[in-house]
């Protein structure tokens, strides 16, 4: 398998983890464009590296920045000088620099800002206020745009303007529903809302309406679609997949979180990949129940054999940065 490459902005909800099994899920599907009503970090698309894509999202910061790498207004290079000068300041203020940049970003919007108070706050938490404002503490670390992080973050940087340049790249910053009108019955949508009840900020909120609307529009659309979901962890199964997703097909993932330090503190969670269309290890989502009533194994995927979709991809130099 190639290796995943890491955008330069985080958050909690990035898919990292999921982006090989979401693209081999999907390695033999031809479509036109690729759409995602919630973009987030973007790790997904920048990853399949479609030629045309349409990436939402109702973070108008996170758009933003992405607009500013294709205007050229952000560069790799351009970035290297904000975060090594910034970084400077930040070391020589023992930290508390950090809050006059996040000050300032709260005040303009400024996307390189932003890229600052990404890779310094607090575990790369992405949290909003109710006015609108980023509230994720600093991490505690003066020194941490040292040159090798600066350098690494600047060809994160480089690697994505490139996908966006190459290829036919659109970035929204609008609701879903708008996203939803848009979409014609050759694109691939991939939809990773938040979590019902969790997740709760001022960007970031989303309830069981809006899931309905979200499961409507997408069968309304015609387009084929993934949705990114739980299953089921060691105490509850999510009951929507058996309600509002019940007329399609699914695919899941063991994925183990640890409690603590101790090896057998293991927990495991059932990611799943809800679809109007087979996947390549699916079944379907009454199958599913069947199994969960059953106490048969919820696990429908193979441990090895990811491979990322090269026939939907962008050709182009791009092994050195990407490894990175
Ligand atoms: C789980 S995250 C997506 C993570 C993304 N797949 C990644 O790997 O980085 C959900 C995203 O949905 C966005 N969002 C929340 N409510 C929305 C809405 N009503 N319309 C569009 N986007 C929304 C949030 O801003 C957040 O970026």
């Amino acid at each position: 398998m190639s290796k995943i490459f890491v955008p330069p902005i985080k958050s909690q909800g990035i898919k990292t983890k999921l982006v090989g099994w979401i693209g081999s899920n999907i390695s033999s599907i031809e479509y036109s464009r690729w759409v995602e009503p919630f973009m987030g970090t973007g790790v997904v698309a920048f990853n399949i590296r479609p030629k045309k894509a349409l990436l939402c999202d109702s973070n108008p910061h996170l758009i933003n920045f992405y607009k500013s790498l294709q205007s050229k207004e952000i560069t790799g290079a351009i970035a290297k000088k904000h975060l090594t000068s910034e970084g400077k300041l930040l070391l020589e203020s023992g930290g508390d620099y950090y809050y006059t940049v996040r000050d300032r970003f709260n005040d303009l919007g400024n996307p390189l800002d932003f890229l600052f108070l990404s890779r310094s706050c607090f575990n790369g938490m992405m949290r909003f206020n109710r006015k609108g404002g980023f509230n994720v503490p600093f991490c505690r670390k003066p020194n941490r745009f040292a040159q090798a992080l600066v350098t690494k973050i600047s060809n994160q940087i480089d690697y994505i303007s490139q996908i966006i340049e190459f290829g036919d790249y659109s970035f929204k910053h609008q609701d879903f529903t708008e996203t939803l009108k848009e979409l014609n019955s050759d694109d691939l949508v991939y939809s990773d809302p938040p979590y019902i009840g969790r997740h709760v900020d001022y960007f970031d909120s989303w309830s069981e309406e809006e899931e309905i609307l979200l499961h409507g529009g997408l069968q309304a659309s015609n387009a084929k679609f993934i949705l990114s979901t739980w299953l089921s962890n060691q105490y509850r199964t999510n009951e929507y997949v058996f309600s509002i997703w019940k007329d399609c097909f699914i695919s899941t993932k063991e994925h183990f979180y640890h409690v603590g330090a101790k090896e057998s503190n293991r927990n495991a969670v059932y990611e799943a990949l809800l679809s109007n269309f087979e996947l390549k290890e699916s079944i379907k989502n009454s199958e599913m129940k069947l199994r969960i009533e059953s106490n048969i194994s919820q696990l429908t995927t193979q441990k090895n054999g990811i491979v990322i979709p090269l026939q939907t991809t962008l050709n182009f130099e791009d092994a050195k940065v990407a490894s990175r």
